[in-house]
């Protein structure tokens, strides 16, 4: 990974692409193989037909349960006797690549899917070194009024995707975590098994947040490129949390000192409460609207979702840089909340970066000024063909 340019010249960007996607037992679709290509491709088609469903299985193509964050078993076709399949053939900079991932039926609970690489057996975080999938869905339109672990999960979803060891130090946060949990609601009192825990905690919450830190700047740099007063506002981001706020003003070891001997500290406090209440599990994402210096949730519905998606472009530029390879966007909805200059210009500017941009929307005529540039796939219930595009639209 390399320091972005955030000042000079802007160079394109290699593109990678998903070429080839095939589903089994997927949701409602019992088999399906999809021909894709580079650049934008549009889903459309009626309520239920089964569009976010795709932008699901691409998702699986990233560490986590997904853009709906579903168990497993939900996944599976209903009436299926074997779990799901997802298999595809990734094309980009760093060669080709079949990545599948899918659940056999003994393994579909929430413990795991299965991944393989190339044929072989592969771990989640591996498939960060093919392609990385960055997505924006309508439940997310309530980022910013919604609660902080929203934000918290957006946040680690941005540093995952320039930082692949992010997945596993936030698990491993996360399980030790649950340890100190239990030893607090079961009333145990062993120092020492405290001490251990959160000497574990320190390592990896102080690790967390300083890879937040990193990523808030690295994305401020980025949002400044933008045009001040263009279609998608800049935002103002910064971090509220313990950890985070104290970074840059302590060496990395005195902070993480500060916070195992907080733990420490606190272990009645948090028995009382039944839980761990400090840490970076808390934290939380600030966002403002930059040219009307107003807090993100005060801001409309349509400028809250034009600010979203300054942060995601902005962060796809800066892992298209850091990465050595655009990622691939699903844009659940797209279209909904922006009028017609935002559309186009969010058009243009996906271009720019080179991503593989998935949208869906019910209309086509939504991305009439795609025609000509894009693939227009029309998805019915199960089964997805190329769309017969209405008079006027065809390029
Ligand atoms: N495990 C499953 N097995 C079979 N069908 C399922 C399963 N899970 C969800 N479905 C069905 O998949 C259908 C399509 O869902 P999807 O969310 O992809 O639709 P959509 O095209 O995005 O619709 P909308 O425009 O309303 O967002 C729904 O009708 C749902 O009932
Ligand atoms: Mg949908």
């Amino acid at each position: 990974m390399q320091e972005p340019d955030t000042g000079g010249e802007r160079k394109r960007i290699p593109s990678t692409h998903i070429s080839k996607l095939q589903l089994t037992d997927f949701r409602n679709y019992t088999s399906l193989s999809l021909d894709l290509r580079p650049g934008a491709v549009v889903f459309t088609g009626e309520n239920g037909a089964g569009k976010t469903n795709l932008l699901e299985a691409i998702s699986f193509l990233t560490p986590g349960r997904g853009l709906r964050r579903a168990p497993y078993p939900d996944v599976a076709r209903e009436g299926s006797a074997d779990g799901f399949a997802v298999h595809t053939t990734i094309e980009g900079p760093f060669g080709d690549a079949e990545i599948g991932t899918g659940t056999a039926p003994e393994t579909a609970n929430e413990a795991g899917r299965r991944i393989r690489i190339n044929g072989a057996n592969a771990k989640a975080d591996d498939m960060l070194e093919w392609l990385r999938v960055v997505w924006l869905t309508p439940s997310m339109d309530a980022l910013f009024t919604g609660p902080a672990g929203d934000r918290r999960r957006f946040l680690d979803r941005l540093v995952l995707a320039i930082d692949a060891a992010h997945g596993q130090r936030a698990l491993d946060y996360e399980k030790a975590m649950r340890g100190r949990n239990r030893l607090l609601a079961e009333d145990r009192r062993d120092r020492a098994w405290f001490d251990a825990i959160e000497m574990q905690m320190a390592e990896t919450g102080a690790a967390i947040a300083a890879a937040r830190v990193e990523m808030v700047r690295l994305l401020t740099a980025m949002i400044g490129r933008m045009p001040e007063t263009g279609p998608f506002p800049q935002a103002e981001l910064s971090l509220a949390g313990t950890l985070e706020q104290s970074i840059g003003d302590m060496p990395a070891v005195e902070l993480e000192e500060r916070f195992r001997q907080a733990l420490a500290d606190g272990r009645d406090r948090d028995r009382a409460a039944g839980r761990t209440l400090e840490g970076p599990h808390r934290s939380d994402l600030l966002v403002r609207h930059k040219p009307k210096s107003m807090p993100a949730e005060l801001c409309s519905t349509g400028e809250q979702k034009a600010l979203l998606i300054g942060i995601v472009i902005s962060h796809a530029r800066l892992t298209g840089e850091m990465a050595g390879s655009a990622p691939i966007l699903l844009l659940d909805e797209i279209a909904a909340h922006l009028d017609a200059g935002r559309r186009a210009a969010l058009f243009s500017i996906l271009e720019e970066l080179n991503c593989q941009a998935f949208m869906t929307g019910t209309e086509a005529s939504l991305f009439s000024s795609l025609a000509g540039r894009a693939q227009f796939l029309t998805v019915d219930h199960g089964s997805v063909s190329a769309t017969v595009l209405p008079d006027g639209m065809d390029p």
